[in-house]
């Protein structure tokens, strides 16, 4: 991102692109679509999906030879997690899988992001596969396939076995080794049947939330140690699509999934302007080069320096983290707005960014402040604000070009509940969805490669650090009965799908 465009964030940030102007940037896409003669029609082949996490649904912790991931352990210590919740039941998806998946049908879902629980197909972190774990993955897939569902696999949605934690977890270069012997497992045994693969999902949630302020499991809190954990992270991403590829037919896609950040500066102070560029490089380019260009960014070295020297990076680390991938996982929920500290602006001390309350997930972000963008929030307190997903997209289209996209997660948590009739009505998320797509839509037809969209989430579940007092799905769940009941979302998203278009 470069100064000039951080002064256009600004103008966002600022309010500059009120309702009003943003109305018309849609009304023009909408123009020209229906010029096109299919006004926010998707393009054909785009792929309508839901996304899950393992350690969110599953359950069956302790069954078929599960051990503790770090969420396990996490999740018991006191204080961590709200009502100190964990994700032994879960949505129970272990054993009502094939329930979920005639939900899925239900929906005409054409594909599932789903995660693979790293501890139940290899317990303990090494040694040998689970073939019994295993097998759950088997069934689940050929389920899958049989509703004409394509499954879409992630290997690592945050649950490292307990045993690799101890050993220093993503500290240690050798759990890097240790996923990739994983990856070749998972590939071996689906990947006659899996064609699309993500090596991680949100490695800056796992570096910066598990390892620098320790809201996520492990409950680390050293800078240090997150900078460590992000680069043995992308290690483990660069050996891991090295052993996909090695396992996989040719045709199979291998891809990462990023929350980068739609970072805006407040005002074009030249002091918030910093503050953006600073953060942009920690959200973002920390990411984005090494994958993409085979470097870390000179500014982020410098930014970091008083925290580490980042002697953990060896030769031929940076060639392994670049081996090329098929396309790019973007998870979004809301923008980032960062100022100076001593430039104008009310802090209304929101959270630092990253969602949650507590110590900064960021190494070296003395003197920035966090604020909300201004707007309606959802229950998480997270601001609604879908131009900052088509902002995101649409650098993605100029950085990175050629490579497709893939929105991999993108919804809303609100308080939602079953009526006296039985309904849930969740009006709040249809508008979300709503706006979010329309933004995905105007993406499309400003040129950027967009193939498909999963909402998050397909159940309600386990969101992590709040436990299940958060729920994001479009199936409500009845944790007490595990009763699936689909909210008003889930019927016009499924009203979304068949139509390949949104509505209105
Ligand atoms: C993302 C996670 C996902 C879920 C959503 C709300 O950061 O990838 O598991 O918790 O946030």
């Amino acid at each position: 991102m470069t100064v000039d465009t951080l002064a256009q964030a600004a103008t966002a940030a600022a309010g500059g692109t009120t309702a009003a102007a943003a109305d018309a940037t849609a009304t023009d896409a909408t123009a020209t679509a229906a010029a096109a003669g299919s006004a926010r029609r998707f393009p054909a082949g785009f792929r309508w999906g839901a996304a899950t996490a393992a350690y969110q649904i599953e359950g069956a912790a302790a069954e078929d030879g599960r051990t503790p991931s770090i969420w396990d352990t996490f999740s018991r210590r006191p204080g961590a997690v709200r009502n100190g919740d964990t994700g032994d039941i879960a949505a129970d998806h272990y054993h009502r899988y094939r329930d979920d998946v005639a939900l899925m049908s239900e929906l005409g879902l054409g594909a599932y992001r789903f995660s693979l629980s790293w501890p139940r197909v290899r317990p303990g972190g090494r040694g040998p596969a689970n073939e019994t774990g295993l097998d759950f993955y088997d069934r689940l897939v050929d389920e899958l396939l049989a509703a004409g569902i394509d499954p879409v696999a992630t290997l690592y949605h945050w649950d490292l076995p307990q045993e690799l934690e101890d050993e220093g977890g993503w500290t240690d270069r050798e759990t890097a080794y240790r996923f990739a012997e994983y990856a070749s497992i998972a590939a071996r045994r689906l990947g006659d049947r899996v064609a699309t693969w993500t090596t991680l999902n949100e490695p800056w949630c796992s570096a910066f939330l598990g390892y620098g302020n320790g809201v996520h499991a492990p409950g680390r809190t050293d800078h240090a140690a997150a900078l460590t954990a992000h680069h043995h992270l992308l290690l483990a991403h660069g050996l891991g699509t090295a052993a996909l590829r090695a396992e996989l037919p040719a045709a199979a896609q291998v891809s990462l999934t990023l929350n980068l950040a739609a970072v805006r500066p407040l005002s074009t102070d030249p002091a918030d302007l910093e503050a953006a560029r600073r953060i942009d490089g920690l959200a973002n380019r920390i990411f984005l080069d090494p994958v993409f260009h085979g470097r870390y960014p000179e500014d982020v070295l410098a930014d970091t320096a008083d925290v580490t020297d980042w002697s953990f990076v060896r030769d031929g680390d940076l060639a392994e983290i670049s081996r090329p991938i098929d396309s790019l996982g973007i998870n979004y929920y809301t923008p980032t707005v960062v100022a100076a500290e001593d430039t104008s602006g009310t802090d209304t001390g929101g959270p630092r960014g990253d969602g949650h309350q507590g110590g900064s997930p960021w190494p070296a972000d003395r003197g920035i402040r966090f604020l909300p963008a201004p707007g309606t929030r959802t229950a998480m307190g997270w601001p609604v604000d879908a131009d900052g997903l088509y902002e995101l997209l649409t650098r993605l289209r100029d950085d990175l070009p050629g490579v497709p996209l893939l929105v991999t997660e993108n919804g809303a948590a609100y308080e939602d509940y079953t009526d006296p009739s039985g309904a849930v009505h969740d009006p709040e998320r249809v508008d979300y969805l709503h706006g979010h797509l329309a933004a995905v839509h105007r993406a499309i037809t400003d040129g950027a490669p967009v193939r498909g969209y999963f909402l998050w989430s397909l159940l309600d579940n386990y969101e992590w650090a709040y436990g299940y007092s958060k729920r994001f799905g479009i199936i409500h769940v009845d944790f007490a009965s595990q009763r699936r009941t689909l909210k008003d979302s889930a019927h016009w998203y499924a009203r979304v799908i068949r139509d390949g278009q949104l509505p209105g």
